[in-house]
Order: C-alpha cells, then sequence, then structure tokens
C-alpha cells in the first residue's frame, strides 16, 4: 500500500526527516519524473554512490551502467572533482554570464577550445545539452543574416531520421523519435530530414561497404536542390543514442563534412552523448578527423557532476556578431547558469583527471572486453543485433532474427531487461527494445562482466513467450 498524501497536509512544512516509507510515497506522488509514466513508477532512490556503484536509501547496491544517462565518466565521487567544486564553493558558487565572467570558467573556455577540432576558437556556455544545441540553431541563422555577405534565405536545417537532440522546441524540432516528438507537431519548425545510416536495417540491396555513399548520395541530392535555403546540417557523429544506439558507417561523417562544405551549409555536432571519451576518442568528430562550424558538449563536460553546455564555434561566426552596441549584432540569447563557475570548476578538474589517469589510454582493453561481451550476447536467441562505439554497446531484441521484426514497444521487452538486471544490482535503460550499455569509463573489467552476466540473464527472462 501506498502511504496516502495530501498536498495540504501541514507535517510537510515543519520537515522532521523523513521516513524511507515516506520517501518513496512522496518520489511517486509529487515529483515528476523525466520520460517515465508516473502511474507505474517504482521508485528508486539513490543517496550514495562511489565509483561506479551507486547505493540506495535502504542499502542496495547497484553497478552504474548507464553512466548517470550517459554523462559520468570517471565515476561518483571522484576526489580530484570534489575537491575542485569544494574549493570553487569557497570563492563563489555563481557568476552571470551576461557582461560577466570568473576566472574557472575563463579557464575552461580556453581549454576546451585547446581540446577540441582545429578551427572551433570561441565557446558559448549554456547548461543542458539541449540548451546547446538550441544556441547553435539561434546562432547559425543569425550568422548568415548578419555576415558580410548575409543569406537571409538560409532557414531550414538538415537532419537525420531518428535523430534526438533535446527537449526544448528548437531541439524538437530537428528530432526525429516519432513516439517523442509527433505530438508536439504543432509547435515546431520543420527540419529537412534525410534518412539516418543505419547499419542493421539497411535498405534493401544496398551492401554494407556502400551504405556510406547511398546515403551520402541521397543528403548530396538534398543539398542541391535546397542549400540556398539550408542554414546548417546537425548531426549526432558516430552515434545516434537516443534512436536507439543507431551506429554510422565510418566514412559518413566525413562525407558529411565535405558535402556540407561544398554546399556552403554550417555542420552543427552535437556530442553531448558521445563527446568527453565515450567513442575512444576525447570527440567524435576526431575519428574521422571531421571539425565542425558548431561542436555541442555537455553531459560528459562536467564528468556527470553539475549542469552545463558549451557551443563551440568557429572565428568566422563569431566576427559576424561584433559590431557597435547601436548596430545590435550581439547575439541575443542567454541562461542565468550558463557557464556556472561550479560546473566549469567539475570541467576543469574532469579534464586534470583524463589527464593524470590516462583515461583515454586505458580504454582500449575495456572497448575489447566489451566486444567479447557483446559477441557472446549477439548469439542468444531474440538478439537481432549488437553493435559498439568506443564505450557504447547495445543490445537489440527482436521477435524474429531472420525478418528483423522488432517486439511491439508497449511489450516493454526492454525495460524487462533492466528490470531484471536491476533486481541483480545492476542499473540499466532500455531505450525501447535496445539495451544501452554506457557506464562510467572507469568502468573495471568485473563490473563490465556483471553488466554483460546480468543482460545475458535478463534476456533470456524478457523474451519467454508470451508478452
Ligand atoms: C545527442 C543528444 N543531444 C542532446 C541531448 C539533450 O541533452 P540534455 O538532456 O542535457 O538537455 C541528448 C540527451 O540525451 C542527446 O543524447
Amino acid at each position: 500500500m501506498h502511504q496516502e498524501y495530501s498536498p495540504h497536509t501541514p507535517t510537510i512544512t515543519a520537515m522532521p526527516e523523513p521516513t524511507t516509507q515516506q520517501l518513496k510515497a512522496w518520489d511517486r506522488q509529487i515529483v515528476w519524473h523525466a520520460f517515465t509514466q508516473m502511474a507505474e513508477y517504482e521508485p528508486l532512490i539513490i543517496d550514495q554512490a562511489s565509483g561506479c556503484t551507486l547505493v540506495d536509501i535502504e542499502g542496495n547496491q547497484y553497478i552504474d551502467g548507464v553512466g548517470s544517462l550517459w554523462c559520468n565518466v570517471h565515476g561518483h565521487r571522484h576526489p580530484l572533482i570534489d575537491e575542485a567544486i569544494r574549493r570553487q564553493l569557497e570563492k563563489v558558487a555563481h557568476v552571470t554570464s551576461l557582461g560577466c565572467s570568473n576566472p574557472t570558467t575563463i579557464k575552461l573556455a580556453r581549454r576546451l577550445v585547446d581540446i577540441s577540432p582545429p578551427g572551433l576558437e570561441h565557446v558559448f556556455f549554456s547548461d543542458d545539452g539541449a540548451t546547446s544545441v538550441e544556441v547553435a540553431v539561434k546562432m547559425a541563422l543569425q550568422y548568415w543574416r548578419q555576415r558580410e555577405d548575409p543569406r537571409p534565405e538560409k532557414t531550414k536545417y538538415v537532419a537525420l531520421g531518428g535523430a534526438y537532440h533535446g527537449d526544448t522546441l528548437g531541439s524538437v524540432s530537428l528530432g526525429g523519435v516519432e513516439r517523442f516528438h509527433a505530438m508536439f507537431g504543432p509547435l515546431l519548425f520543420e527540419a529537412v530530414r534525410v534518412p539516418a545510416p543505419d547499419t542493421y536495417r539497411t535498405p534493401e540491396g544496398i551492401a554494407d561497404d556502400d551504405l556510406p555513399g547511398y546515403h551520402l548520395d541521397r543528403l548530396e541530392g538534398v543539398l542541391a536542390r535546397h542549400h540556398e535555403r539550408i542554414a546548417a546540417m546537425v548531426i549526432e557523429p558516430l552515434v545516434q543514442c537516443a534512436a536507439g544506439m543507431v551506429v554510422h558507417p565510418h566514412g559518413y561523417l566525413r562525407g558529411v563534412r565535405e558535402l556540407t562544405r561544398r554546399y556552403d551549409v554550417l555542420l552543427i555536432a552535437d556530442e553531448v552523448a558521445v563527446g568527453f571519451g565515450r567513442t575512444g576518442r576525447m570527440f567524435a568528430c576526431e575519428n574521422e578527423d571531421v571539425s565542425p562550424d558548431m561542436l555541442c558538449l555537455a553531459k560528459g563536460i562536467t564528468a556527470g557532476y553539475m549542469p552545463l553546455a558549451a557551443t563551440l564555434t568557429s572565428d568566422e561566426i563569431w566576427r559576424a556578431f561584433l559590431g557597435e552596441y547601436a548596430q545590435s549584432r550581439s547575439f541575443f540569447h542567454g541562461h542565468t547558469y550558463g557557464g556556472n563557475p561550479l560546473a566549469a570548476a567539475a570541467a576543469l578538474a574532469s579534464l586534470d583527471v583524463f589527464e593524470q589517469e590516462q583515461t583515454l589510454a586505458k580504454l582500449p582493453k575495456k572497448i575489447a572486453r566489451l566486444a567479447e561481451h557483446l559477441a557472446k550476447l549477439a548469439e542468444l536467441p531474440h538478439v537481432g543485433h549488437v553493435r559498439q562505439c568506443g564505450m557504447i554497446g547495445a543490445v537489440e531484441l527482436v521477435r524474429d532474427r531472420s525478418t528483423k521484426e522488432p517486439y511491439p514497444w508497449e511489450e516493454k521487452r526492454g525495460m524487462r531487461v533492466c528490470d531484471h538486471a536491476r533486481s541483480e544490482g545492476v542499473l540499466l535503460r532500455p531505450l525501447g527494445n535496445v539495451i544501452a550499455i554506457i557506464p562510467p569509463l572507469s568502468i573495471t573489467p568485473g563490473q563490465l562482466d556483471r553488466i554483460a552476466e546480468s543482460i545475458t540473464r535478463g534476456v533470456a527472462a524478457a523474451t519467454q513467450e508470451p508478452s
């Protein structure tokens, strides 16, 4: 039985330390969780964490197999990052970025420019992945209007099928996940959609080797017809995470860069999910030697500690915004907490940890181990496909392996695998029928093994017919 709660219960204001039962009741009845059916929500209340282990209010431990939603990098409570935030707290917790600055955020901007692909020289801070994309979209539009040779007709954006760029309206307009986005249609601008180069569900008659060329030809067709009206193409480089970890074939990103350059279209790389080591390199674009015109960063930027995002851009774009006050060329966009110094301190410390612990150099062994586990998982009945890009793993369940027929999403097969894993102390989150494996980069081999073993048993439990 859930404890009854009325929002008018007076005991809430004079608050003694709540009991576990109270916390669970309030969590069910007051807190509105993101992307969660609250009528069915079973509270999972994490009270503490250390390394890759989370501990709930009842003392149960879980391996963090989703890196706190794809953003934890070095594990929880890393002493260097904890200490950096404490030290910043002794100076100042927040400084507005509207006409004002602070040393920590300036140092972070310098460092981001130093480590990002060549050509990105300026940093606009905001506070979440969606806002970093929103910034890029608006900046691109204003750039075309204000540059020396203005192109005000460039107001359209190309985005991929199944794209996910966040939940603000501009980001949702670019999004192509029908179940999340269709509802909001009346509020959105229309994106020019091109199909994603999906390496599992390939177009009929197209061999794997021809996949990048096939999709690049289609993109070229769109750009050739509409480039005069297209401001930018927005892409999740290498892996479209929310789409179900759709991994692009090698060469596609490089081809996109060449085409966008040829047709004078800006390239916005949304590395909110894939940035900061996730693909094995610091940034996914590095895997194909690509420099986008804008780079959107969030999630792992603070190693999963605090909300912070950044949109990096070129000097050419920056210069289009310079001028006299009365010319009104400033970028009219901002977020109260953009570039918050506590978050910037966490981000700087995270970059120190990358260097001190040689995080990237240690990845190849873990990536190989994840590959071994995925190869075994691929043999299970009802596993249609496994895919991997660096420390991103995915296991896709299908009703029929030969036809690739998916399970109807309402059957919650992916969720059932994750529920099983949770009962064994492994925290995962599905993307429909896809089980995503995105632990902190600091995960140990033993913990990776436990994640894979739990998924193996979870798949067996979740794919027994009927639904
Ligand atoms: C590629 C990508 N872009 C943007 C976002 C939105 O980020 P946030 O949830 O921080 O707004 C996400 C979140 O999952 C993402 O995966």
